[in-house]
């Protein structure tokens, strides 16, 4: 059963070479002048999916970006895993801070530099390319389903309603994701936890017009003063929220999952450099991987409103905006948080201005146990790929259809992830280190052939799992 893996390793150069086709797609979700790059991308993977030899492939169009499905259910009797991911892309911007063009994938230093590289074409390829090696040595130990969707980077608004139409056609034992990070680039990691997101867009409108600040200044509202006030309002000098009921719903961390993170090997010295950040800052009595894995957050993500150009003009603006998130944990909600804060705001707005809150997108949280089947065959899977058993890490990030799944499909996600913290997802020069890439592909084969020793599906696996399904 070693082919699949040699096969692997002799077509390296090949798929690599693909990786970098991908990702020379602009295929950004939310601007949409570059619908038309999407839809490539779209193009791309589904003729990629045929390619290896997927029997049914089909690019399905929503409102906004395609869906890509395709399947291998080659192997009557055995499980089938739904293999999720997404061919959209953050924006590459700002340009300038890139060392070379984002959609010109470029090798160095033993990694790929391109948008998208790690987040999230080079690790949902991963799984085609193992689907490959094992069609092309045999036969694949089990069936493979693939759903891999243009709209992640925008709060994936068309693929709740798709699941929910295709519940049939996506029917499995497991959902399988590769979208996140290990928790360093030698120790190998499976996600059990995510944060949710509630995102607005607060608007604040004092007069009709600029005033000049000398005519009026000091007898009318400033909408920018008053924007800064609300907003820093929001948290305490100790980091906490001060939203009322913003804590209510929120899960306690249990003294062994603390112990657990304790365990891992951070360190907030090397954590800090790694940023550059002078010192770290966040809720007081809490660790750092806390505070990002299980605590919620509040985040400013942009501000602006007056003048800000060069030199200085004396101005009172007439309006002034923010956008703002906010991460949760079990068992908050989107729609909730966004409440309780959009009515605080509301709440401590002063009368001389207008304020507007728009709710953007929302993503649920989400969170596993650690101990069923399909979790402990990926176990075995990135410990044969890498060489050591992976740890059980939470991620600050959302990957929202990720509790979308457990809810309609009623099966285990696992979320297997061969990105690093330090990719720059979202930022200039991401990149994804090839040995992850490389490893990855094995690891997905691994997984494939560990799941493929089950004999049934339905009675095994999923059953199994279905059975264990708990509330955390
Ligand atoms: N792959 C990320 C999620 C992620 C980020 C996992 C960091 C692990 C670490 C995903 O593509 C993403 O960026 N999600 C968005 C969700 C949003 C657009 C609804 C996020 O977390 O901001
Ligand atoms: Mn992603
Ligand atoms: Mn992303």
């Amino acid at each position: 059963m070693s082919s699949a893996f040699d096969y692997l390793d002799k077509n390296r150069e090949r798929h690599l070479a693909e990786l970098k086709e991908l990702l020379a797609i602009p295929s950004v979700s939310t601007d949409s002048s570059r619908a038309k790059d999407v839809k490539r991308a779209a193009d791309w993977v589904s003729k990629r999916l045929k390619k290896v030899g997927c029997k049914k492939v089909k690019v399905v169009p929503t409102e906004r970006h395609p869906i890509v499905y395709g399947e291998w259910l080659g192997a009557p009797g055995k499980p089938t895993i739904l293999v999720y991911g997404h061919y959209d892309v953050q924006p590459a911007d700002p340009l300038e801070l890139w060392d070379t063009p984002p959609f010109e994938p470029t090798l160095r230093d033993d990694r790929i530099y391109a948008r998208g590289a790690s987040d999230d074409k080079g690790q949902v390829i991963t799984h085609v390319n193992a689907l490959e090696a094992h069609l092309q040595n045999g036969g694949c130990p089990i069936n493979v389903k693939f759903l891999i969707e243009g709209e992640e980077e925008i709060g994936s608004p068309n693929l709740e309603s798709f699941i929910r139409e295709n519940k049939s056609a996506l029917a499995c034992d497991g959902v399988v994701v590769s979208d996140t990070a290990m928790f360093s680039k030698d120790l190998p990691s499976i996600c059990y936890g995510l944060r949710g997101l509630a995102y607005l867009e607060v608007h604040v409108k004092g007069t009709d017009r600029d005033l000049h600040s000398g005519s009026f200044g000091g007898a009318v509202v400033n909408p920018a003063n008053a924007l800064v006030q609300m907003l820093s309002a929001l948290k305490d000098a100790r980091g906490r929220i001060s939203v009322p009921g913003f804590y209510d719903n929120v899960k306690r961390l249990t003294v062994s999952e603390r112990r657990a993170f304790a365990a891992l090997p951070h360190s907030d010295r090397k954590f800090r450099r790694a940023i550059g950040a002078p010192e770290l800052d966040g809720e007081s009595s809490y660790s750092t991987l806390e505070r990002i894995w299980a605590r919620p957050s509040l985040d400013i993500n942009g501000i602006w409103g007056g003048f800000t150009g060069e030199g200085a003009k004396t101005v009172i603006p007439a309006e002034a905006s923010a956008k703002i998130s906010m991460r949760l944990v079990p068992h908050q909600t989107p729609n909730e948080i966004a409440k309780k804060v959009a009515g605080y705001l509301k709440k401590i707005a002063p009368k001389s201005v207008k304020l507007t809150v728009r709710n953007l997108h929302g993503g649920e949280t989400w969170l596993t146990p650690t101990d069923h089947p399909t979790l402990l065959a990926a176990s075995t899977a990135m410990k044969r790929a890498f060489g050591k058993t992976p740890v059980f890490v939470r991620e600050g990030g959302s990957i929202p259809v990720v509790a979308t799944f457990e809810k309609l499909l009623r099966v285990p996600t696992v979320l297997m992830g061969f990105g690093l913290n330090d990719d720059n997802l979202h930022a200039p020069n991401e990149k994804m280190e090839l040995s992850n890439f490389y490893r990855g592909m094995q690891a997905s084969a691994y997984l494939m052939e560990e799941l493929g020793k089950a004999d049934d599906g339905a009675t095994q696996v999923g059953q199994r799992v279905r059975g264990k399904r708990a509330r955390s």
